[in-house]
């Protein structure tokens, strides 16, 4: 993963932290190889992958959809966050910031221009009622905003805790919620791929991956296809994972829901392996993430099985799959997206 410089800024000051504080690490800290344990510190994480690096380095580090419930109102003296993509979960970490922070406890937030720092920093300094400072690194910030005396004034974060039915496919009733990926409308490579399963030519699968399964889409409309497949659906963010154990549940689909780093401890070959492969991490593309998604496609999939990728145009799947499987069908590609079954 790519060095961020906005991170690396907080990192530096969670080191020389003296009392109890709450570090929010996300995605930006994927591949980091080491970072200095700082016991004083816990740290919670909505990625699966983060959360155990951290906890196997040493940190107090919970994986959860960035529950803070468990932290009394006003008993910490700073929270660490580098700022995320979207903005419900930047401002629900603002508004607990805002309850868990003492009087004169500090948010410091991290970010760049064009990722809204300025603006969340003012948004911060309203609803902690307090005083906000930035200062500006080459072309990253940091911001630090003091909880004042006065009631909090919250920030829209679209009651991001609750699971909603808030999306629709082919008449089935979707459960979701902010904090992962596309969770209010489906993603068009998804429906596209989805589209073909009753023209893919394969044998029932006994047998379903759903490698990335985000809310699982592709596991309810792999179900619909092949109603008595297992259907295994892995994810590493917190939110998918709660959306698509709702989806399960309320679909009646037989299989598991596993939170797990691209699949590293899943051994069981499938049939079939389902992926629309992430290409984001945080702000940036990362072109490692399509091969680790493929490899793991490959690992997973039984010798007369297939997988199902959709990705978009640009992503040289073709090049990377030759690398696995012996044999690649391009099933359709829309200038947008590409749709393949590999198989060998
Ligand atoms: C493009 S989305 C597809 C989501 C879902 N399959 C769909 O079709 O709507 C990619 C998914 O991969 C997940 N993801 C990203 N990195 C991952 C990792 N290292 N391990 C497991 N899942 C990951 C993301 O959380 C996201 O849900």
């Amino acid at each position: 993963m790519s060095h961020d410089n906005a991170l690396t800024l907080l990192l530096d000051m969670l080191r020389s932290e003296r009392e109890p504080c709450l570090w929010i690490a996300d995605e930006h800290v994927a591949g980091i190889q080491k970072i200095p344990v700082n016991p004083v510190v816990e740290v919670i994480s909505n990625r699966f992958d983060v959360a155990d690096a951290l906890s196997k380095q040493g940190w107090n580090s919970h994986f959860s959809d960035l529950d803070f419930n468990h932290i009394d109102d006003g008993s910490l003296s700073a929270v660490y966050f580098r700022l995320a993509k979207e903005k419900a979960l930047v401002n629900h970490v603002i508004n607990q910031a805002a309850r868990i922070l003492k009087t004169g406890g500090q948010l410091f937030i991290s970010g760049e221009k064009q990722q809204g720092i300025k603006t969340y920093t003012k948004k911060a300094e309203q609803c902690l009622a307090g005083k906000a400072e930035i200062k500006k690194h080459a072309n990253h910030y940091l911001a630090s905003i003091s909880r004042g005396q006065l009631p909090v004034t919250l920030l829209d974060d679209q009651s991001y805790p609750l699971l909603r039915s808030s999306l629709q496919y082919e008449g089935i009733d979707i459960f979701s919620k902010p904090g992962q990926f596309g969770w209010n409308k489906p993603d068009k490579g998804s429906v596209l791929l989805a589209q073909q399963f009753a023209a893919i030519q394969i044998n029932n699968p006994g047998t379903i991956l759903d490698l990335g399964c985000g809310y699982g889409l592709l596991s309810l409309a792999a179900h619909r296809q092949w109603p008595a497949a297992e259907i295994t659906a892995t994810d590493n963010n917190a939110a998918a994972l709660i959306s698509c154990q709702q989806n399960f549940n309320q679909q009646d689909i037989s299989g598991d829901v596993i939170a797990d780093n691209c699949a590293a401890a899943i051994t069981k070959r499938h049939d079939l392996v389902l992926c629309n492969p992430p290409f984001h991490q945080g702000f940036a593309v990362e072109n490692d993430l399509t091969e680790q998604f493929i490899a793991t496609a490959f690992r997973l999939c039984n010798p007369a099985g297939c997988a199902l990728f959709v990705v978009n145009a640009f992503i040289p799947l073709e090049r990377i799959a030759k690398k696995y499987f012996k044999q690649q069908q391009l099933l359709g590609n829309d200038g947008r997206f590409k749709l393949f079954k590999l198989f060998n």
